[in-house]
């Protein structure tokens, strides 16, 4: 007899395989398969992140009641919503499903997306926390990345789904997402022990600037890793780069449009700031010497110096000689 666990991993894979099977064989996918070739992903993508289809029928209760997994099972698997008579239904319904697996490549929760916007609804619909599934320890696509981070000595963190597998499909496979929420220390524990170099690669909308500012300063403050940033156009996630621009440039992109974060910082500081006002700049300025002052390397200020006395036409001599009157942050 299996273990528990070891059931409710089981009902997992038999979900995945169902909802793959779904989507991929029959009518009542079709809407769902098309929707997902629109957005450019092939069948090869499709499968190795083993995507699937929750119609809007009751396809698991049915599915494993035949197979006789008893009640406290599905219950417990997070699968299944329960109403005031202790009855369960199907928690996806109408919902594109993406298995989210552990760090053994074992399938242990799915988030579903809406194929179109509805009120009051989540676009992505996640698993409830379960035996199984625990958010703060999980990255999607950790498992699948591993072999490439370490090859390549580094780690790019997207937002989304949808940008790990674009990065996929581009031939760019360190990827994982913390899926929209904020960086927990489980998960810079565990890319610590593959990694020492991160890139953050969140969408270039404003919500997306202002996590990446919160990424960077929760890896600062937990862990030793070095750390960059991959800089999207303006409101454009990784996805949206690869269907406007293609693969090639996305994966282009990926290797190239590297920024320290203490650039990332500059920029991200400028927009919060009116810098055409007097009081705006110097307030701008302000902040950007103290974060210079963190700055080690004295060749590394320089540049930063050099850039901030073009940009706003000042003399680089008293620049420098205020970010001589800040005090330097204890080592
Ligand atoms: P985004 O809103 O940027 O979505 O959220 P996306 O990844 O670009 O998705 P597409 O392209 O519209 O399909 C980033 C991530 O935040 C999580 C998901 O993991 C998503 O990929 N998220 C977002 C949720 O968990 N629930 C939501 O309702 C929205
Ligand atoms: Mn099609
Ligand atoms: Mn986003
Ligand atoms: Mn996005
Ligand atoms: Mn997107």
């Amino acid at each position: 007899p299996q273990s528990p666990t070891n059931q409710l991993i089981h009902l997992h894979q038999e979900a995945t395989k169902l909802y793959h099977h779904i989507l991929m064989n029959t009518e009542a996918g079709q809407p769902a398969l098309d929707y997902l070739h629109e957005r450019g992903l092939t069948d090869q993508t499709i499968n190795d992140y083993g995507l699937g289809y929750a119609s809007d029928q009751q396809l698991l209760k049915p599915f494993f009641e035949q197979r006789q997994i008893d009640y406290q099972t599905l219950r417990h698997s997070g699968l299944f919503i329960e109403n005031q008579d202790g009855e369960l239904r199907d928690r996806f319904v109408n919902r594109i499903m993406y298995p989210i697996r552990n760090e053994s490549g074992q399938e242990i929760a799915f988030s579903g997306r809406l194929l179109a916007k509805l009120p009051d609804q989540p676009k992505y619909l996640n698993s409830p926390e379960t035996e199984l599934f625990n958010k703060r320890r999980v990255l999607f696509n950790f498992d699948q990345a591993r072999g490439a981070v370490r090859k390549q000595g580094s780690l790019i963190l997207f937002e989304g789904f949808m940008d790990v597998m674009s990065a996929h499909q581009s031939g760019v496979d360190n990827g994982v997402a913390s899926m929209g929420t904020s960086l927990t220390e489980e998960q810079i524990y565990a890319i610590q022990r593959i990694t020492k170099q991160v890139y953050v690669c969140y969408d270039g909308d404003t919500p997306g600037q202002k996590a990446t500012q919160r990424a960077l300063k929760i890896l600062q403050d937990n862990s030793s890793l070095t750390l960059g940033v991959i800089q999207m156009p303006e409101g454009m996630d990784p996805d949206e780069y690869r269907r406007q621009y293609g693969e090639a440039k996305l994966a282009d992109a990926l290797a190239t449009a590297k920024e320290t974060p203490v650039a990332f910082m500059m920029r991200y500081l400028k927009t919060q700031y009116d810098v055409q006002s007097d009081t705006g700049r110097l307030n701008y300025l302000d902040d950007v010497i103290a974060l210079l002052a963190t700055v080690r390397s004295p060749v590394e200020q320089d540049v930063y110096l050099t850039q901030l006395a073009t940009t706003f036409q000042l003399d680089k001599a008293s620049l420098r000689q205020q970010l001589s009157m800040v005090r330097p942050p204890a080592p």
